[in-house]
C-alpha cells in the first residue's frame, strides 16, 4: 500500500518502521507532513499535540494558529512551503485526576508533552525520507527538538535563532538498521533556526525576537529568489 505526502507517494513502509521502532513509547496516532513537494522552503516543528491527531494536520491547534501569524509576516502560504516534525505521533503523559473518590474507577488526564531522544530517533526514517522527497533548499527548524534533530545538539535554539547557518544535516547512517546512528549527509542547505511556535504563547517577551527572526528570514529569502 501506498500513502501520499502532499501528492507524492511514500512507501507505507517507512510508516510501519517508525510505528514499529517506536513501540512502547508513550505516543499516539500518525501524521504526515503537508505542503508542496517540491517546495523550497521546509519547516520542521516538534511532535503533534492532541488537536493535530484528531485533525488530521500539523499545526491546527494554538501553535498553529501563531505559525499562520509567522507565515502571514513572511508573506508565505501553506500550500508553497512544506510543513513537518521531528516525531509524527503525539507524545502524551498520563495523570489520574485528583480528587476521585475511593472505588470509583480513577478519572485520567492526558496532555501533550516533549518527545524523548529515542522517540525522535525511532521517528528519524519518515523525516530523512520527506527531505528526499521535498528537496528543500532552506529548511527551518522550529525549537530546540527539531533543531536537534537535524544539526546535533551541541546549541540551543536561543543561541542560534534568527541565524542563517550554511551546513549538512543529520540523517540515519544506514536506515535499515534498527540500530542505526545519525550522520551528516553531503547536501549543503540553508538553515534558519526559529522560535517554536508555541514559544511565545509561554513566554510573551519572545515576540519581539521572533518579529526580528521573521523578517530576517524574509530578507534572506528574498535576497535568495533574486540571486
Ligand atoms: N507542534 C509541532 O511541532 N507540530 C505540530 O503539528 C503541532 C505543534
Amino acid at each position: 500500500m501506498e500513502v501520499t505526502f502532499g501528492s507524492a507517494p511514500v512507501a507505507e513502509t517507512i510508516i510501519q518502521e517508525c510505528l514499529h521502532r517506536a513501540e512502547g513509547y508513550d505516543l499516539e496516532g500518525f501524521l504526515l507532513g503537508q505542503g508542496a513537494i517540491p517546495a523550497k522552503i521546509m519547516f520542521v516543528g516538534e511532535a503533534p499535540g492532541a488537536t493535530e491527531i484528531v485533525e488530521g494536520r500539523p499545526f491546527t491547534g494554538q501553535a498553529g494558529k501563531v505559525l499562520e501569524e509567522y507565515l502571514e509576516k513572511l508573506g508565505l502560504t501553506r500550500q508553497e512551503i512544506y510543513i513537518s516534525s521531528a516525531v509524527r505521533s503525539r507524545p502524551f503523559k498520563d495523570k489520574v485526576v485528583a480528587g476521585t473518590p475511593a472505588g470509583v474507577v480513577p478519572r485520567i488526564s492526558r496532555s501533550n508533552r516533549t518527545p524523548t531522544k529515542n522517540e525522535v530517533l525511532a521517528h528519524a526514517p519518515i523525516l530523512d525520507a520527506e527531505i528526499e522527497l521535498v528537496q528543500p533548499q532552506v529548511i527551518v527548524p522550529m525549537g530546540n527538538i527539531g533543531l536537534h534533530r537535524l544539526i546535533g545538539s551541541h546549541e540551543t535554539i536561543s543561541s542560534l535563532h534568527g541565524k542563517v547557518i550554511e551546513g549538512p544535516i543529520l540523517h540515519l547512517e544506514d536506515p535499515d538498521d534498527p540500530r542505526s546512528a545519525y550522520t551528516f549527509g553531503e547536501r549543503i542547505y540553508s538553515i534558519f533556526p526559529l522560535y517554536h511556535p508555541a514559544a511565545v504563547i509561554y513566554n510573551r517577551s519572545l515576540e519581539s525576537v521572533i518579529e526580528q527572526d521573521l523578517a530576517a528570514l524574509k530578507h534572506f529569502l528574498e535576497a535568495k529568489n533574486n540571486s
